[in-house]
């Protein structure tokens, strides 16, 4: 029987995070001083993951994508994911990704059953990347990218719009398109750290289409049945797609298919909603129904729409984008 929330809405997507640390510290995900490390009894161990994963789909979940923090970082990731991928009614696994260690390991994860990756990558200049990631060299990811294109992988890449840090960039990573059969998709920059500047580096996807549409002719297109919140694009004769996700200027809340749970076990009916189910004390008494119906209660308590916008510059109560994975 579907999950359906009390909207009307069907869930069928449960994204969920293995952990919360990063080999990265972006500047919208984690403010410059960092976030506390949580300690490592706090996180869930891979079966107790799993044992929510399976809870998920026996109620009829069929695509997980798997979070952080930064996912690959997590030692015995690619062994849980195979675990994951034997989970009969599951249709979908895919990881989102900073893409740092993927030269290593993209070839195991498909041969573990992963079977699409998202990966974060806000530019192509070197300084410009360093600047936002407070760290990265966007080389390492292009390598990744490269061994995911050699695994078979299908990939998305993701491209926060931040104005005047990367929005010069938009073509640049539209015309990626032309020549490599990639979704490439424009996020807004959603305020999730406290940042007096949040209402500046505010880009609308509107005003992203219309800058692509400067360069290039583009068109339309459908989306999967399990897709995410991205509204598709192809620019004339391209391998690739454009996708534009407006969390903020024009919210896909009434679309919405997905819960989250964070790596300490909470679930959370929406990204930004600070109303979380404490998972943990069903895992430890071993009580496989009463899981199910925390995840039931979760879906129940989906709101109709979040209420985010460029004018917040403090911080969200109860919300770390590296916990709860974007
Ligand atoms: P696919 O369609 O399977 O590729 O999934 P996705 O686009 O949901 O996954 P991804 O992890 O790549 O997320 C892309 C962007 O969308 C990130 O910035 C997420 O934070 C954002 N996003 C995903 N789901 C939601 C949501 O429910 N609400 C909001 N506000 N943003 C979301
Ligand atoms: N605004 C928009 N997207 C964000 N992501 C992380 N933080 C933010 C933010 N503040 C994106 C990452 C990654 C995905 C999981 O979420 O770039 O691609
Ligand atoms: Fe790490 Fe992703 Fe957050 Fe960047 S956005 S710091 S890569 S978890």
């Amino acid at each position: 029987m579907p999950l359906i929330d009390s909207f009307g809405r069907k869930v069928n997507y449960l994204r969920l995070s293995i952990t919360d640390r990063c080999n990265l510290r972006c500047s919208y995900c984690m403010p410059s001083d960092g976030v506390a490390k949580l300690h490592h009894q706090d996180i869930l161990s891979y079966e107790e993951l799993f044992q929510i994963a399976r809870a998920a789909v026996a109620l009829g979940v069929e695509k997980i994508r798997v979070t952080g923090g930064e996912p690959l970082v997590r030692k015995g990731v690619v062994d849980f994911l195979r675990r994951l991928a034997t989970l009969p009614g599951l249709r979908e696994l895919a990881l989102t990704t900073n893409g740092i260690l993927l030269e290593k390991m993209a070839s195991e994860l498909r041969q573990a059953g992963v079977s699409r990756l998202n990966i974060s990558l806000d530019s192509l200049q070197p300084e410009t990347f360093a600047r936002i990631t407070r760290l990265g060299d966007v080389q390492q990811v292009v390598r990744g990218i490269e061994a995911a294109e050699a695994a078979s992988l299908p990939i998305k890449i993701n491209m926060v719009v931040m104005r005047g840090v990367n929005d010069a960039e938009i073509t640049d990573f539209a015309a990626l398109t032309l020549q490599r059969a990639h979704a490439v998709r424009f996020i807004e920059y959603m305020p999730a750290v406290p940042n007096p500047q949040t209402a500046s580096l505010a880009f609308p996807g509107a005003e992203i289409l219309a800058r692509i549409g400067e360069h290039f002719r583009f068109e339309p297109i459908g989306k999967d049945r399990l897709a995410g919140p991205a509204k598709n694009y192809r620019i004339a004769g391209a391998l690739g797609t454009l996708g534009i996700i407006t969390p903020i200027s024009n919210h896909f809340c009434g679309d919405c298919n997905r819960i989250r749970v964070t790596s300490t076990g909470r679930a959370r009916s929406c990204l930004f909603s600070n109303h979380e189910l404490d998972l943990r004390p069903l895992l430890q008494a071993g009580d496989a129904a009463g899981l199910r119906q925390a995840l039931r209660a979760c879906i129940s308590s989906k709101g109709d729409m979040h209420s985010v916008s460029w004018q917040e510059s403090g911080a969200l109560e109860n919300f770390a984008m590296v916990a709860v994975g974007g």
